[in-house]
């Protein structure tokens, strides 16, 4: 027990979820050590990190011409592969900190369905960071894990991912997949509805930040019994004057914004249920769909999957550290990692 302690501190293992939105790392016998947005600045001319992480998000959309903040991944793969090996390298050495003359191994969730050129570059991307055996598992397998739904019995689980880049639905039955589709919808393609959205209807240019901060400060999916219905001030540059301004906006106007990624997500869901074989489906009647992912903290997201389904619906407790709880299980447990990991 206690070498198994010792060496537990001490190991160098890591799992880290690689998200479009957000990156986290948990190492062995410490849980989750980062967790910080997947930004890099860069200088344009040398192309030498300014800033990665948190610090960098704050730079978006306010970095002069000769820098530039990069988001490395997007729709839940590698855009870029040289900042996203920037941005590994980063994490992990500054969770590794004096002890990197050990080189990890590393489990990383990548989302379902992804090529194997882009399963490559995710590889390729950690070992030039310094991992020494690197592991794929599929995300949704991940997050089930880590929400701590029963994989490995023979009865139905569905998960929904719900992340910046993909939105993940599975079917997870025995240890496996039984069904799983990602598409490329997310919270950022619901920001990109509101920009869009408070362009079209009062000429507003806003940037990412605070379209993120409507989304998660007034961003609903379904019209609560709610007596005061919310409003924000939003502030932007106007498009036909070029000067900046303040509008007001309510919550109605972002649902009717957010209505197109968010009924994508539905679509998903319901092809799912359609393809779900009959017993396993049986089970997602009684057990419900569990949400993970930043997208299931959009309100009302819930209330209106179970409407549409008529099925229980749960959100985990804690949905933005489902994967990398989930990978990080693997850590403890190899030959579950085998049988389940990508090969
Ligand atoms: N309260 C909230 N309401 C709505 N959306 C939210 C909320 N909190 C976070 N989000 C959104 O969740 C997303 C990030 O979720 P998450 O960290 O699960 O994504 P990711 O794992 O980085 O992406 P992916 O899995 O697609 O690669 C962002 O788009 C963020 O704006
Ligand atoms: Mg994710």
């Amino acid at each position: 027990m206690f070498f198994h302690d010792i060496l537990g501190m001490f190991s160098n293992d890591l799992a880290i979820d690689l998200g479009t939105a957000n990156t986290l790392v948990y190492v062995k016998g410490r849980g989750i050590v980062c967790d910080e947005p997947s930004v890099v600045v860069i200088r344009k001319d040398n192309k030498k990190t300014v800033a990665v992480g948190t610090e960098a998000k704050r730079m978006l959309g306010k970095t002069p011409s000769n820098i530039m903040a990069i988001r490395p991944m997007k729709d839940g793969v590698i855009a870029d592969f040289d900042a996203t090996g920037e941005m590994l390298k980063y994490f992990i050495k500054k969770v590794h900190n004096r002890r990197s003359f050990v080189s990890p191994r590393v489990i990383i969730g990548v989302p379902s369905g992804i090529t194997q050129v882009e399963q490559r570059a995710v590889k390729d991307a950690a070992e030039a960071s310094g991992a020494r055996e690197v592991y794929l598992i599929e995300e949704p397998m991940a997050a089930a894990i880590g929400v701590g739904l029963p994989v490995g019995e023979p009865s139905g689980n569905m998960i929904v991912d719900i992340g910046g880049g993909t939105t993940d639905v599975a079917v997870i039955s025995l240890d496996g997949v039984v069904y799983s589709k990602a598409v490329r919808v997310g919270g950022d393609k619901m920001d990109e509805a509101i920009m869009a959205y408070i362009k079209r209807r009062y000429n507003l240019m806003i940037g990412e930040t605070t379209t993120e901060l409507i989304k998660i400060n007034l961003g609903s999916a379904f019209a609560l019994v709610a007596p005061d219905r919310r409003l924000m001030d939003i502030k932007g540059r106007d498009l036909i004057s070029g000067i900046p301004k303040t509008i007001s906006i309510n919550e109605d106007e972002i649902r009717e914004a957010l209505s197109e990624p968010i009924n994508l997500i539905l679509e998903t869901i319901k092809v799912a249920l359609e393809n779900t074989p009959p017993e396993l489906a049986a089970d997602i009647v009684d057990r419900g769909i569990v949400l993970a992912g930043g997208g299931a903290l959009l309100r009302g997201l819930d209330s209106l999957i179970k409407q549409e389904t008529n099925l229980p619906v749960i959100v985990a407790e804690n949905p933005l550290t489902a994967v990398v709880m989930g990978v990080g299980k693997m850590l403890d447990e190899l030959e579950l990692l085998r049988r389940i990991a990508i090969t």
